[in-house]
């Protein structure tokens, strides 16, 4: 799909499908009112009949419309503008490429979509988005991108700035939305140095042997169950080559079976989404090379597959951790902190001025803020308010949860230094982010539990099943 990104629409040059966001105050738009006037008040019959939704993401399509020259006209619900934030921006733009998709086309426009710098580049990342599905391994394709997009806009800079971030979040998508059997924790290192090659990017890859003699016991122990050799990537951007590098951790378990621990079948069904993490750190270091983001940065991902065999872990398992400290396997599901405590471990070395991980790491996330919410947890106000400000301004949901110092009570081991999960099911995600900060020895820190967002199970109308990419727009805001 090629883009075209125009200031000034012309209404004579002919397009397959016209897109066009319409708010509720569409009787005060300019733009409305001159494709009223081409149609001869067609539209208008339409609008004021009330057979056009103006609701967010319903959608209208309308075939061979008089005075257009186009076949089809989609009309994307935008409700009231005043509170169309970049989030409705960015799911209004994806709703109406879903909508532009389900049939090939040769060309599509996009019109009217954006109010300012912000949510027009929203709005465009979310139409790239939309546009791309879980059709990887399928013959026949169910969204169909068309051969050109074009986008009516500003002429601005952070416009220009949305293929290059939709870029990273389609390929960390797809790699997300990559079955087990074939994006193991080898196939991901190959994905990545591959998606890295002409960006200004150092990687480096651990192998077992290495993870062996860097003392990763906490990595090794959940890797040990699997066929699968685990490895740790580690990915330098320099940026401007000035002061201390942000570190950003991601968990890439390729797939979780819970281990002897084991998931029910339903909540197994999904767990080759459990390298969202690592996607996620993968993409935001891809962005930032991009876009060419001063901020030098440290990229460290695990991968591992946890799974079961005559060599798993076991409860009561002591297992040393990189850090030294010591921790009692209570369950073998509880395996997301086992990787990342080492990963902080390696991230310390790298004397980061803040660490920031993601990971699906808690189904108690899930249960407190819901599917669409990332838990942001940390020991860092400034960071926590700074991140939340991020999300805010590209629209991304993210929301605080308890760290107080009680609930570490639960983390102390018998007969180790920590066990790998507290007395029960109660305060889950914030018992896992006490674990994780046993292991950031003060450094500022962020943790982002992205159990609910990363990973769709039923479609929206701007986005297909899958993985989505969520939290690489506020990462790639804040670093800028
Ligand atoms: N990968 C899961 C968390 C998860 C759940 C991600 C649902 C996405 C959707 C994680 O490894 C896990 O199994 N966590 C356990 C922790 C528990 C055993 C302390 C959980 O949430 O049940
Ligand atoms: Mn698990
Ligand atoms: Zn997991």
């Amino acid at each position: 799909m090629a883009l075209e990104l125009t200031t000034q629409w012309d209404p004579t040059k002919p397009t397959d499908t016209l897109v066009l966001a319409v708010s509720n105050e569409w009787a005060n738009s300019k733009l409305w009112k001159s494709v009223d006037q081409l149609t001869q008040g067609w539209l208008e019959k339409l609008f004021v009949s009330e057979e056009v939704s103006t609701k967010p993401n319903k959608v209208t399509s309308l075939l061979l419309p008089p005075g257009l020259v186009c076949k089809q006209l989609i009309l994307v619900g935008v409700g009231e503008l005043s509170i169309c934030d970049a989030g409705g921006w960015y799911r209004a733009g994806g709703t109406g490429a879903k909508a532009a998709a389900t049939k090939g086309r040769e060309s599509v426009t996009f019109l009217g979509f954006g109010v300012d710098e912000a949510t027009e580049q929203a709005a465009l990342i979310g139409a790239l988005n939309g546009f791309q599905g879980q059709d990887i391994l399928r013959k026949e394709k169910v969204l169909l991108p068309p051969k050109v997009l074009r986008w009516i806009g500003s002429e601005t800079s952070e416009l220009s700035k949305s293929p290059l971030i939709a870029e990273c979040m389609i390929e960390m998508r797809r790699l997300v939305n990559l079955p087990p059997n074939i994006l193991d924790p080898i196939a991901m290192t190959r994905e990545a140095t591959e998606l890295c090659k002409d960006l200004p990017i150092e990687i480096e890859v651990w192998d077992e042997q290495r993870l062996r003699a860097e003392r990763c016991g906490s990595l090794l122990a959940v890797a040990e169950g699997s066929f699968k050799a685990p490895r740790l990537m580690i990915f330098r951007y320099r940026g401007n080559g000035q002061g201390d590098p942000v570190a950003l951790v991601g968990k890439g378990v390729t797939f979780d079976s819970g281990g002897l621990s084991i998931k029910p079948t339903d909540s197994m069904m999904t767990m080759k989404a459990d390298m969202a993490g690592a996607a996620t750190v993968l993409a935001v270091v891809m962005g930032a090379a991009k876009l060419k983001i001063d901020q030098p940065l440290i990229g460290i991902i695990g991968l591992v597959e946890n799974m079961i065999s005559g060599n798993c872990m076991k409860l009561g398992d002591v297992i040393r951790s990189r850090s030294g400290k010591t921790i009692e396997m209570h369950n073998t599901d509880a395996e997301g902190r086992m990787v990342l405590a080492d990963l902080l471990n390696v991230a310390l070395e790298h004397k980061p001025k803040c660490i920031v991980d993601y990971a699906t790491l808690t189904g108690a996330c899930v249960v407190a803020l819901g599917t669409e919410i990332t838990g942001m947890m940390g020991n860092d106000e400034s960071l926590e308010s700074e991140f939340r400000k991020s999300a805010g301004r590209v629209g991304e949901w993210v929301w605080p949860l308890p760290m107080h110092s009680h609930f570490s009570e639960q983390l102390v081991g018998k007969i180790g230094d920590l066990k790998n999960m507290g007395d029960g099911r109660w305060g889950g995600a914030t018992i896992a982010a006490k674990f994780l900060e046993e292991f950031v020895e003060g450094t500022p820190w962020l943790h982002l539990d992205i159990a609910g967002p990363a990973y769709l199970e039923s479609a929206k109308p701007w986005q297909d099943i899958g993985a989505t990419g969520s939290m690489v727009r506020t990462t790639l805001d804040w670093l800028s």
